[in-house]
């Protein structure tokens, strides 16, 4: 059975007050979304890529991304949608004829830092319980805060995590999970949500704090100021 990955690039980025969405912007000279589909691109154990690009990009992605580095794997390209979810099923539509999915993983376009042990150890996971996410254990104190930023009370951080990409599920699994969101009109922020909304247990794979989301432009500037030892670790 085949393991697909979706590849979501379509938000509008207003965190990295830049003209150019995110996965656009030049990190050592390259997109940064050609960073992270490098790494699919060298995972063995990945047979075919779907970019979700921003309907307004789509040509600019294809030839400036896609094409300009080569990617084979990248067999589609579709329009997202306005939340992240919307995006992810316009891509799960896209894949609806593959019948010889195994494992479809889901990775934030702006996240080039995740190695391929990490994405393996994904795959793995979800072939054999369903259901696999990359997190690291929380280690700040964490608190709930009033919207007058006043304290409300200190969590227990033993059992907090955060919770990064790729998310990888089996087929069918993923697929009824959006199904039952969407007839609930129910949204979350990533695919595991939707299948916690059904019961369906989801197991952690312990990650590490380096694979980076790139969301604002100090995290931008970490990254490039990162990247040679963070690109050392791919492994
Ligand atoms: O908004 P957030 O930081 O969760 O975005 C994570 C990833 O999802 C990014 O790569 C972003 O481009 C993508 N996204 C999308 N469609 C949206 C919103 C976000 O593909 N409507």
């Amino acid at each position: 059975m085949k393991v697909a990955a979706i590849i979501p690039a379509a938000g509008i980025g207003v965190r990295m007050q830049s003209q150019t969405p995110k996965p656009y912007l030049m990190l050592a000279g390259k997109p940064i979304l050609a960073h992270t589909l490098e790494v699919f691109e060298g995972v063995k154990e990945i047979q075919e890529v779907t970019v979700v690009a921003h309907p307004d990009d789509l040509d600019y992605c294809r030839e400036e991304v896609i094409a300009a580095y080569r990617f084979k794997k990248v067999l589609r390209l579709v329009p997202g949608g306005k939340e992240r979810q919307d995006s992810v099923y316009h891509a799960l539509k896209a894949l609806q004829q593959e019948d010889d999915l195994g494992v479809i993983l889901v990775h934030d376009g702006v996240r080039p830092f995740v190695t391929p042990e990490q994405i393996r150890q994904v795959i793995k996971a979800a072939r054999a319980h369903g259901g696999a996410i990359l997190g690291v254990p929380a280690q700040d104190t964490l608190k709930r805060v009033s919207p007058q930023k006043k304290v409300i009370h200190t969590l227990d951080r033993k059992d907090i995590w955060q919770i990064q990409t790729p998310q990888g599920f089996q087929a069918g699994l993923l697929r009824r999970a959006f199904v039952e969101a969407y007839s609930r009109n129910f949204y979350g922020t990533d695919e595991s949500s939707l299948l916690e909304e059904m019961g369906q247990a989801v197991t952690v794979i312990p990650g590490d704090p380096w694979n980076l989301k790139i969301t604002t432009p100090d995290d931008l500037r970490l990254a490039e100021a990162l990247l040679p030892w963070l690109r050392s670790r791919k492994t």
